[in-house]
């Protein structure tokens, strides 16, 4: 039964939504396994194009079946908003998306709380705002967490908020400590009602996701997962605390969606030609220069989901090999390859330097990280336009080099290079 996982492996904004569109013709089901609506995607439908932040890639094609996995949280309001945009478009969804039953729900005070804890100076990680961090604590925590699954139960349902909201507010107020002018606090009763009114809407898509996961591998159905954020935003193995709240690299699907790691026999690790990264959170190779604005400006390197500036650094090949360990890639693809044509010459990271001596490894201590100072390879850089490039020989010397000593450094085959947003804008360099 197997099954392929795309990743990425930097700070996510890998350009993972193009290889997932790829590859989704070729398979049925199409799967999300962690975070909600901090991911953000541009998909394409004829000539319209939509960005979705909570359903996954493949709800564009019929044929494919797009699940939202146990381990994603639900925003309801935000899940209704993007169905009702694509049908607006003309896109048919229907029986073609399903959300776990077992997928925990997102409330307005997991915001709220997320906006108090960001205000604050020092608690500040420069999140999305979209409440994710909130939801997965209470998940964790079991006493005020709520699965999607209990939006159909509504005597059920109202207890729960009765039980939790007044601690949310009292938490709240606490959190704002006195700086309640702008806190939203919030009516059980009230809250409840809006629910139930999504619950209505939603109910057709609910369903026992790791089953229907079940049957399809046991059928011989491809099935395809699609990590959102990137590998170093991984709640256990990212740059802690400056992560998201879940596990965003393959680890994550068992956990995430009930399938067995061992179904996944492929897993394609994501790699931008440059390094981003949004929020807090160290950045050796961060370039705070004319370059660096240069990069954010042709990669239109702003967020899908915030709209802030990312910030650009050269690609870190030391960190890419050390996620690419971790997600257990078998192959790499390079994306955004066109976004540096022009520059004299280009800096790939190799080792960092602490304290007067070399490191060749990525350090797990997030405090030495801090200090690392990157230790660059120079590449030639070229001058030609890589927009119509479409096979490995139309590429420029320059430019070929440059992606096969990533291969190089990172240790695995780039199987793909990306010119561009376009499908047709692809390099199989198999
Ligand atoms: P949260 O996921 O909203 O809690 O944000 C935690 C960190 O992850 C922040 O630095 C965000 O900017 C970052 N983040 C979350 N989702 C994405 C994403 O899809 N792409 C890039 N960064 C993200």
């Amino acid at each position: 039964m197997p099954a392929t996982c795309v990743v990425g492996l930097q700070w996510g904004d890998e350009a993972k939504g193009k290889i997932v569109d790829l590859l989704a013709d070729s398979h049925q089901f199409v799967v999300r396994f962690n975070g909600g609506a901090n991911a953000g995607h541009t998909v394409v439908w004829g000539d319209r194009k939509f960005a979705l932040s909570l359903l996954p890639t493949g709800v564009l094609k019929p044929h494919v079946t797009s699940v939202i996995g146990n381990g994603v949280v639900v925003y309801p309001p935000r899940f209704l908003e993007e169905v009702g945009k694509l049908r607006d478009g003309g896109v048919p969804v229907g029986a073609n998306l399903v959300v776990s039953d077992h997928a925990h729900v997102i409330f307005p005070y997991h915001m709220e709380e997320e906006r108090v804890a960001e205000a604050e100076a020092d608690g500040k990680i420069g999140t999305t705002g979209r409440g994710i961090g909130p939801c997965y604590q209470d998940k964790v925590g079991r006493r005020y967490g709520v699965r999607v699954g209990e939006l159909l139960h509504p005597t059920h349902l109202r207890e729960r908020l009765k039980q939790i909201v007044p601690v949310k507010n009292r938490l709240l107020t606490a959190f704002a400590n006195g700086h309640t002018d702008a806190l939203k606090t919030f009516d059980a009763n009230k809250l409840c009602d809006e629910y139930l009114g999504y619950a209505d809407q939603i109910r057709p898509h609910i369903t026992d996701t790791a089953r229907l996961l079940h049957d399809a591998l046991k059928a011989g159905k491809q099935v395809l997962f699609e990590a959102a954020q990137g590998s170093l935003l991984d709640v256990d193995h990212g740059t802690y605390p400056y992560v998201t709240s879940s596990n965003s690299l393959p680890a994550g699907i068992w956990s995430g969606t009930g399938v067995p790691s061992r179904a996944v026999t492929r897993i394609i690790g994501v790699v931008k030609a440059y390094t981003t990264r949004v929020g807090r959170g160290p950045c050796p190779t961060e370039l705070l220069d004319d370059t660096g604005d240069r990069i954010r400006k042709i990669g239109r390197e702003f967020g899908t989901v915030t709209g802030r500036p990312r910030r650009v650094g050269w690609l870190d090949a030391l960190t890419v090999k050390y996620t690419a360990a971790l997600a257990g890639a078998d192959e790499i693809t390079v994306m955004l390859l066109d976004v540096l044509s022009g520059l004299p010459e280009l800096k790939i990271c190799t080792a960092y330097e602490l304290d007067g001596q070399r490191v060749d490894h990525f350090p797990s201590d997030a405090f030495q990280l801090e200090r690392c100072q990157p230790v660059y390879e120079t590449l030639p850089g070229w001058t030609e336009d890589l927009t119509a490039c479409r096979k490995p020989a139309d590429l420029p010397a320059n430019a070929r080099r440059y992606v096969d000593r990533i291969g190089e450094l990172v240790g695995l085959p780039v199987s793909v290079v990306s010119v561009g947003p376009d499908r047709d804008q692809t390099i199989l360099m198999k």
